[in-house]
């Protein structure tokens, strides 16, 4: 059975644990604040499908997230944003969306040298959003791409500074190194957790840029404006959900964030989101 939780409760999804690194800085910064996290585990990695099929999948998701009494839906995910963030403000104008972009505006203020490299997946660069921003911000950057196959997987699987792991990034980061660029872009919310190896392999002098903190921010602001900022002094509920495994979810959250969670099993039936009881 759904619950409706809270008239205040964020939903906030991604296609696997990477929402995870948008979901803490949230609740770092609205510690009361009910949230509703959905890891699309069935459909992971999001970053190889076509943004057709990433848009139903974000349709059905924010679909279950309105039922449980959502109005702000965080899309923690650069993809899925790529995918369908316009479309769903459009077919939702009840619902605030908050969406993920590669940070090059912010990247394109912070290089010395005007050489910036962007780590996202492949269907966030075909998406208009990231062009568009590049057409806006990076005139004048040299901006260098990315697309680090099987790091999501792998970053799923809890290997975050293993040989292989350390490989894939070393074949994206290295060239990009020598190339000259000074400034680095997370454009994938599953890339915060393997920021140690990304600094390991790129130097103290280059800088790592993770938009969450900035869209734990906009959040802010924007349910103060709407009036569902929860103010109490306790400590919020969030529940942890999943399309695929509770035990493994559990398990891997346990390894990220260092946190005990039971998981509510999700699945999918017939294009949308059921809760297995
Ligand atoms: N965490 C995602 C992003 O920000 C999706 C990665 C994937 O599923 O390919 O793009």
């Amino acid at each position: 059975m759904k619950n409706h939780i809270s008239a205040k409760v964020v939903g906030v999804f991604d296609s696997g644990v990477g929402g995870l690194s948008v979901l803490r800085e949230i609740h770092a910064m609205l510690p009361s604040q009910p949230l509703y996290f959905i890891a699309d585990q069935a459909h992971v990695p999001y970053g190889k499908r076509r943004l057709s099929e990433i848009r139903e999948f974000s349709f059905a998701i924010t679909d279950f997230l309105a039922s449980i009494g959502a109005q702000m839906i965080v899309v923690a995910c650069n993809t899925a944003s790529a995918a369908s963030l316009n479309d769903l403000r459009k077919e939702y104008p009840q619902l605030t969306f908050v969406g993920m972009e590669p940070a090059v505006k912010p990247a394109t203020q912070k290089t010395h040298n005007g050489i910036v490299g962007v780590l996202a997946t492949p269907a966030t660069f075909q998406g208009k959003l990231y062009n568009t921003l590049v057409e806006k911000f990076a005139k004048d950057v040299k901006i260098l791409t990315h697309t680090c196959p099987g790091l999501v997987e792998a970053i799923e699987s809890g290997e975050l500074s293993n040989q292989s792991t350390r490989l894939i990034l070393q074949q994206a980061l290295l060239p990009m190194i020598e190339k000259g660029a000074d400034t680095i872009v997370l454009g994938c919310t599953h890339f915060p957790f393997i920021v140690p190896t990304i600094k390991d392999i790129v130097g103290p002098n280059v800088s790592v840029i993770d938009p969450s903190p900035a869209i734990a921010r906009r959040v802010s602001t924007l349910l103060n404006e709407l009036n569902l900022l929860d103010r109490s002094s306790i400590n919020s509920d969030i529940t942890y959900a999943t399309t695929g495994e509770p035990e493994k979810f559990t398990d891997i959250v346990h390894s990220l964030l260092k946190i005990e969670i039971s998981t509510v099993h999700l699945k999918w039936v017939e294009g949308k989101i059921k809760q297995i009881d």
